[in-house]
């Protein structure tokens, strides 16, 4: 089985999005996606309500999602590690061990070629807008991700 990790700061806004969306692509047994987040803020609670409210519009349940803290032993059950944005990359990376744990942890974006900001905007203090332009970015980032991913 292939397990991704989606990871932003506070697993409440982007990486319950990118955990809900690339799970709805890659409908087998072959493979695990689970979301954290590097901060420890909102352990225990559901995604945003505007982040459960776009999905939701777009057909995808993530209201059952946890929030929950990234932590070392991720590097040990994840085969890739997908961190939201630069400042997210870097807090993964100060937890590795080894270099095969760094070798795990990519930018989400380092997968859409038709992307020069390799950041997913934090929507948090935004508006519904805002959540639905990091839909559609995640959307479309996860349908090249979910298609690599099938063609293995
Ligand atoms: P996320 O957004 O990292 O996409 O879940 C945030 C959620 C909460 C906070 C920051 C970003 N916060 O500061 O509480």
């Amino acid at each position: 089985m292939t397990k991704i990790l989606m990871v932003c700061l506070g697993n409440i806004c982007r990486s319950p999005l990118a955990h809900g969306i690339l799970e709805s692509k890659l409908n087998t047994f072959k493979f695990y996606v689970d979301s954290a987040g590097t901060a420890a803020y909102h352990v225990g609670h559901q995604p945003d309500h505007r982040s459960i409210k776009v999905a939701k519009n777009n057909n995808i349940d993530i209201s059952h999602q946890t929030a929950r803290q990234f932590n070392a032993s991720d590097f040990d059950k994840f085969d890739y590690i997908y961190a939201m944005d630069a400042s997210n990359y870097t807090n993964i990376i100060s937890l590795a061990r080894n270099n095969s744990d760094i070798g795990k942890v990519k930018l989400f974006l380092e997968e859409n070629p038709n992307i020069s900001n390799k950041n997913v905007p934090d929507p948090y203090y935004g508006d519904m807008s805002d959540f639905e332009y990091v839909f559609d970015l995640i959307e479309t980032t996860s349908t090249i991700i979910a298609k690599k991913l099938l063609e293995d």
